[in-house]
């Protein structure tokens, strides 16, 4: 029986047999955490038909590709080494290379949390300014959000991504250049976001310290000549964003280097342990209990096979706020595509528009939509307080998480409403009744740590690039974004009065916003 059998099949049987049938379904285990996926549609038959695909699009062989170095990357004629960046002993030279960019960002960083590198005048810097978009900006930032407990104390941390001027004024509010430290991060350097804010912050470090400016920038980049120029022969700092690590898979590398300066220095240490550590279960662990390959299956199940063009990402963790603008680059510029490598166009739905937020926040905001909408979305709960120290909170968190998976799934029937509330009028007890049949996965930790928060970002890098196999896409590409920067390009002068674009609706926009 194909998969769309499978699934036909399975829409028509009640969740709660569905369910019934599958509550010793195994916890699966990695690298500190623990996922429950029994809260789907799928019987013994029907994953047992996911395996067979597992198999025959080689995922175990995928995961090879990757760890070997091979080119991964097609179109960009390139392999993906992320992993390397985290690896305690890479084997191959090229490897090995990419991880040294990752002690040269921790040696440059302790030099300048520690006073041995200063700004212009001879002061220590005490605050920090990352400027960089996409996968140069959400990485850091995550970590510095989710460890804001870990910060030095005598370091300030901020960000600027965004090309509103704004954005900068608020990042640079009440700093002093002559103690600022500004991190420009950008593979390509040719980001228009990022290339503009950090000329603002130039002329704003000029202005403050003269002529030594240029020891108030460090650049992260894959392109060394571009950023050089940008210095204007001024002696800057310059580490290597290594070629073959995608922006979004850059969370590892030297782009977060205002984070290895602001924050203790175990924390990005054991950040990076964490994600090697689920490398190691991707690597070794069989089809049947890896994670990262069982999360994957579930993707394509349900966006393609089921049909769920959404997902709900539930982070029941303060420390995870900023996860699912993260995981929004992460899989959706991954796996949002049509076209194979090959030319040819992928005959299914692919990534699901991904999107979330906070638990218990969610809760009194769009869980309203979740439970009672005739709309039906697949949640993923990740459940990881990000403190343990008082059990009041920790049991509430955890009871409120559970509750939501719980309803979803079950709903709540008319009887059952009116069992409970039997002086309800029936207009009222029907608007209760929740229609339930809703999927979720329930990923949990006893607690958020560094550790855990880099194995949870492995395994999520490792689900993509095992869902874009299983898609057949290149993973690592992202064309659809790169028209959009062209076309901005193009309307600029159309902006400043040359020429008239070709798209009457845009013309008639721009003359109304120039009014
Ligand atoms: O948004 C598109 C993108 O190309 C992302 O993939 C990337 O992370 C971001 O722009 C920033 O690019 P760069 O690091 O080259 O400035």
């Amino acid at each position: 029986m194909t998969l769309t059998a499978h699934a036909d099949r399975l829409k028509n049987v009640p969740f709660r047999d569905i369910l019934n049938a599958r509550s010793h379904t195994p916890r699966l285990d990695a690298a500190g955490w623990s996922a429950d996926i029994s809260r789907h549609y799928l019987d013994r038959e029907a994953e047992s038909a996911l395996f067979d695909l597992a198999r025959e699009k080689d995922l175990p062989g995928a995961l090879k590709h990757l760890f070997d170095g091979d080119m991964v990357n097609p179109s960009e004629g390139r392999p993906a080494l992320h992993w390397a960046l985290r690896a305690a002993l890479p084997r191959s030279e090229e490897a090995r290379s990419v991880r040294q960019s990752v002690i040269d960002a921790e040696d440059m960083a302790a030099d300048i949390a520690n006073g041995r590198k200063k700004g212009a005048s001879g002061e220590a810097f005490r605050a920090i300014v990352h400027i960089g978009i996409g996968g140069s900006d959400f990485g850091p930032r995550l970590i510095a959000d989710a460890f804001h407990d870990k910060r030095r104390q005598d370091m300030e941390l901020r960000y600027c991504a965004n090309l509103d001027p704004l954005d900068l004024e608020l990042a640079l509010d009440g700093l002093d250049p002559a103690t600022t430290l500004v991190v420009g991060v950008s593979k390509s350097f040719g980001t228009e976001e990022t290339l503009y804010n950090l000329g603002r912050a130039r002329d704003w470090v000029k202005a403050g310290v003269g002529d030594g400016w240029a020891a108030h920038f460090a650049l992260v980049t894959a392109n060394p000549d571009r950023a050089t120029a940008w210095l204007d022969g001024a002696e800057g700092l310059l580490l290597n964003l290594p070629e073959s690590v995608g922006g979004r898979f850059s969370i590892w590398s030297a782009g977060s280097l205002a984070c290895s300066i602001a924050l203790e220095p175990r924390v990005m240490a054991e950040f990076r342990a964490g994600a090697e550590a689920m490398d190691r279960h991707v690597k070794l662990a069989d089809i049947r209990s890896n994670l990262a390959i069982r999360l994957a299956l579930l993707d394509v199940w349900n966006a393609s096979f089921l049909g769920f063009g959404a997902r709900a990402l539930l982070a029941y963790s303060r420390r995870l706020k900023l996860l699912p603008a993260y995981l929004q680059q992460l899989e959706m510029e991954s796996n949002g595509k049509s076209v194979g490598p090959d030319g040819i166009p992928v005959q299914m739905p692919t990534a699901p528009l991904l999107w979330g937020g906070e638990g218990t926040i969610g809760q009194h905001s769009y869980h309203q939509w979740l439970h009672q909408s005739p709309s039906m979305v697949p949640t993923e709960f990740i459940l990881a307080p990000g403190a343990t120290d008082d059990e009041e909170g920790v049991t509430g968190l955890t009871a409120h998480a559970l509750a939501q998976a719980e309803v979803l799934a079950n709903g709540r029937t008319l009887e059952e409403v009116r069992a409970e509330e039997p002086d309800l009028p029936l207009e009222i007890a029907a608007q209760k009744v929740h229609a339930g049949g809703r999927p979720s996965t329930f990923i949990y930790a006893p607690e958020l740590t560094t550790f855990r928060l880099g194995s949870l970002i492995a395994l999520f890098e490792h689900r993509t690039y095992l869902a874009g196999v299983l898609w057949g896409l290149n993973s690592f590409d992202q064309w659809g974004v790169e028209r959009g920067k062209t076309m901005a390009g193009r309307l600029k002068p159309a902006l400043n009065g040359e020429g008239k674009p070709q798209d009457a609706i845009t013309a008639s926009l721009i003359n109304s916003i120039k009014r």
